[in-house]
């Protein structure tokens, strides 16, 4: 049977007879022998293939095994007396599916820029670093999965399509099968949307949050995971315009039970993976950003810093530093403040609760002080905010005034409403940025480096 690369390095034992499959990352060829490294993406390193030329065919195959052939291999393990490897595959058979032209093939063994490597989508998974950055992605969704379920947590799957703008951003794509060189007109020259698909404007989904109170009206606990969209016109290093998000709601639960999950999820995600990736962490560390490790073990082991934002605005107000953007009390945090925050000040995450009503969405329950809302974001060192999250309007009369104080259209939100007319509860629950987050633990700099095929403006390529 065939095994994963990962699997025969760690339990291979010499003489044991193996058949792996991969692609050929180096050749080396010698007077009497070669070698081929051959990695099939389980694993950080190689195989080392030994090749004799008693194989069948010796000439031509290694003339095949140039870098980037997909090949497999049957052969015995022996102990390896190279350095930093305990074995090597010596082959008996050889089957070369496909080769590459090394001409042509466009990742040599060099090291390639990401900017470079960002253009050949299709083929940078087969790098160390891509290996690397989406086994550690992998790992995450994993423990963000074992984390709610073993809490009882029930996965619920939000629609991606949908009638409702949750941010009130108006950073929505629209969804359509209008012919747009012809679309449906009134009378009155207005578009036609009872002629569209679904009889009205529809978008992509920019959060699941909506859904996921209606669930946890009914299951209690619920997590969404699933892809967002936001048509937000940000190049920077920290947005996507498709983006993964993981928002647990809870019914029943309050701000600070919402804080106290967060840090509690924020903290079991890092130890998962640096218990089961401990060799692509150490790879980060190596090559990417050599606080990686220690930023993590930061995460795990303290407590981060709680504030309110009245008291960060007193903080940045204070800051023996000039910021792009002064700062004043009901002004949104910038990424600027938000790093000032977690990396220089308090040097750990920092969950600051308790904004301004006046930015933030209608849903977040109104204090008693009639100008801030029950939020929560957390500021993360390097990437900033990396959760949003809140306590939700529970009541009825409330929630009606800020919809309408906002100039948002209550008719299209009858079932929202309706949640709080029958059986409603406190509630409370976040949204993580998945991609936020796995740069945060890999250090990687450019967020569209931790997703397989990245959507931003002008880009959509692969
Ligand atoms: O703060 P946001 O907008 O919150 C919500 O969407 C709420 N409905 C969540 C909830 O309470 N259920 O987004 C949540 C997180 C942000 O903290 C950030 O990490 C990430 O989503 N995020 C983005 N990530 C990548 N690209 C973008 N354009 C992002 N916009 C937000
Ligand atoms: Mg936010």
């Amino acid at each position: 049977m065939t095994r994963r690369i990962a699997e025969v390095l760690k339990n291979g034992q010499p003489d044991e007879s193996v058949k792996v499959q991969g692609w050929v990352r180096t050749k080396r060829e010698l007077k009497e022998f070669a070698f081929v490294e051959v990695n099939d993406g389980s694993s950080l390193a190689n195989l080392q293939v030994v090749l004799n030329p008693d194989l069948p065919d010796y000439a031509k195959v290694l003339k095949q095994l140039n870098t980037g052939a997909s090949v497999e291999v049957e052969g015995v393990l022996v102990a390896s007396p190279a350095k930093g490897q305990r074995i090597e595959l010596k082959a008996s058979a050889v089957t070369v599916y496909g080769e590459a032209d090394p001409e042509t093939y466009p990742l040599q063994k060099k090291r390639h820029s990401f900017e470079f490597l960002r253009e050949i989508g299709h083929l940078r998974s087969r790098t160390n670093s891509f290996g690397a950055v989406f086994r550690v992605r992998n790992a995450c969704a994993t423990a963000i999965h074992k984390f709610f379920q073993e809490r009882g947590f029930m996965w619920v799957h939000a629609p991606i399509i949908t009638a409702s703008d949750c941010e009130g951003a108006g950073e929505m794509f629209a969804v359509t099968n209008f012919d747009l060189n012809n679309v449906p007109r009134t009378e009155k020259q207005a578009i036609d949307y009872g002629k569209d698909f679904f009889g009205r404007p529809a978008y992509l989904t920019v959060s699941g949050q909506l859904e996921a109170e209606v669930m946890a009206m009914a299951f209690t606990n619920v997590y969404t995971f699933g892809p967002t969209f936001r048509a937000e016109n940000s190049n920077t290093s920290r947005h996507l315009a498709e983006f993964w998000m993981v928002e647990p709601e809870m019914a029943f639960c309050d701000l600070s039970g919402d804080m106290n999950l967060a840090e509690e999820f924020l903290k079991y995600i890092f130890k998962y993976v640096l218990d089961n990736c401990a060799e692509d962490m150490e790879f980060f560390n190596q090559r990417i950003d050599n606080s990686v490790l220690a930023t993590a073990e930061n995460i795990i082991n303290n407590e981060f810093a709680r504030l309110t934002y009245t008291d960060a605005i007193a903080l940045l107000e204070k800051a023996d530093k000039k910021f792009e953007y002064p700062v004043s009390w009901g002004l949104d945090l910038q990424s600027e403040h938000e790093r000032y925050l977690a990396e220089e000040l308090f040097k750990k995450p920092v969950i600051v609760t308790d904004y301004p009503a006046k930015i933030k969405a209608f849903y977040m329950r109104l204090s008693d002080d009639e100008k801030t809302v029950r939020a929560m974001d957390i500021l993360a060192p390097k990437i900033g905010e990396i959760i949003g999250g809140s306590q939700r309007e529970e009541r009825l009369d409330v929630l009606q005034r800020r919809i309408e104080s906002m100039g948002i259209n209550a008719n299209d939100l009858w079932w929202y409403l309706d949640l709080r007319r029958f059986g409603t509860v406190p509630h409370a629950g976040f949204g993580l940025g998945f991609e936020r987050l796995v740069q945060f633990m890999t250090g990687m700099g450019n967020i569209r480096d931790v997703i397989p095929f990245p959507r931003a403006p002008q880009s959509v390529e692969f």
